[in-house]
């Protein structure tokens, strides 16, 4: 397969198509970020990358991290599902509405109250969790370059007001068990970690590899986690539109407001796409026609 061939042809398809979308400025910080960017990188199980455009210029991951933190907490924590279900959620990623239905329980670790959820375990956990989260995605990437971005996370902070009255609300209920100042803190920074389409696309390589690092062979998460968060990741990544990026995209993957898509073809590839401009359910307009080019183009989505 001549994945850089293929590449070429998204990129002269999509880079002056005029979408539609609307850059992120709920975190004040990322309406700073150039809607025109627009990069791709595709990490083959060869080892080998393929990309093009702004693929290595670093941007805010935001939702993203929640497949780090989620692959974190499934490898030292116990007990993750009593306190967060594995349900699509069919609403927003910042809902509120269902967490008050649901009783304090989150439909799954990838809307912004599950992944809260997953943040209180791991700040019960280590007593560094920023350190922890870091030194996990240097360990991956096998890039110590890695890191948080002080302004975003600063940002976000001043006007995270939906995620204090998420957190607020599970601690009324009995689901967050630290202060919340912590649990926010942490999330805020992992949210704010900036990394670029190639860095994301080799990061995700551990999901493709069964959980194998490819650059040293290591088990560094066990084979059934890895099955269970690519499950999550295909039913649950893109909040009310996991469907629509099911039917047209056909991997398992994980947005985020910075603009950035990943998505994994177990045992093949894993791919990252970046452009800032977001359609209204908060998932990259342009990105996920890319990666739809790229499954119908190959022929390989998971279906
Ligand atoms: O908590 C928030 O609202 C952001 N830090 C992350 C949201 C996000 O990326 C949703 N993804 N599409």
């Amino acid at each position: 397969m001549n994945y850089q061939a293929i590449l070429n042809i998204i990129e002269k398809d999509l880079v002056n198509y005029d979408d539609l979308g609307k850059v992120a400025d709920y975190i004040p910080e990322l309406a700073f970020v150039p809607r025109h960017k627009f990069g791709m990188n595709l990490a083959c199980i060869s080892g080998e990358n393929f990309g093009f455009g702004d693929h290595q210029e670093t941007f805010s991951i935001q939702s993203i991290s929640k497949v780090f933190t989620l692959a974190l907490a499934k490898k030292y924590a116990k007990g993750i599902w009593k306190r967060v279900d594995v349900e699509p959620s069919g609403n927003a990623f910042n809902s509120l509405m269902q967490l008050e239905q649901d009783k304090g329980v989150p439909r799954n670790p990838f809307i912004n109250s599950g992944a809260l959820v997953i943040a209180d375990i791991l700040v019960s956990t280590f007593d560094n969790p920023k350190q922890v989260l870091l030194d996990f995605v240097h360990e991956i990437t096998n890039d110590t370059s890695i890191a948080y971005d002080e302004e975003v996370a600063a940002s976000e902070k001043k006007t995270g007001y939906r995620n204090v009255a998420l957190v607020n609300y599970m601690k009324a209920l009995g689901n967050i068990r630290n202060e919340i100042d912590l649990v926010l803190d942490f999330y805020f920074h992992q949210c704010s970690l900036a990394m670029s389409c190639k860095q994301l696309a080799n990061a995700f390589m551990v999901f493709t590899n069964d959980g194998i690092l490819l650059h040293n062979n290591k088990q560094i998460l066990k084979e059934n986690s890895t099955k269970r968060i690519n499950a999550l990741m295909q039913t649950c990544g893109f909040y009310d539109e996991a469907g629509e990026f099911s039917f047209r995209v056909g991997l398992p993957g994980k947005s985020g407001v910075g603009g950035g898509i990943v998505a994994i073809h177990p045992d093949k590839y894993s791919v990252a796409v970046w452009s800032p401009p977001l359609n209204e359910h908060g998932n990259s307009e342009k990105g996920m026609r890319a990666l739809e080019e790229l499954t119908s183009l190959t022929g390989l989505s998971i279906f």
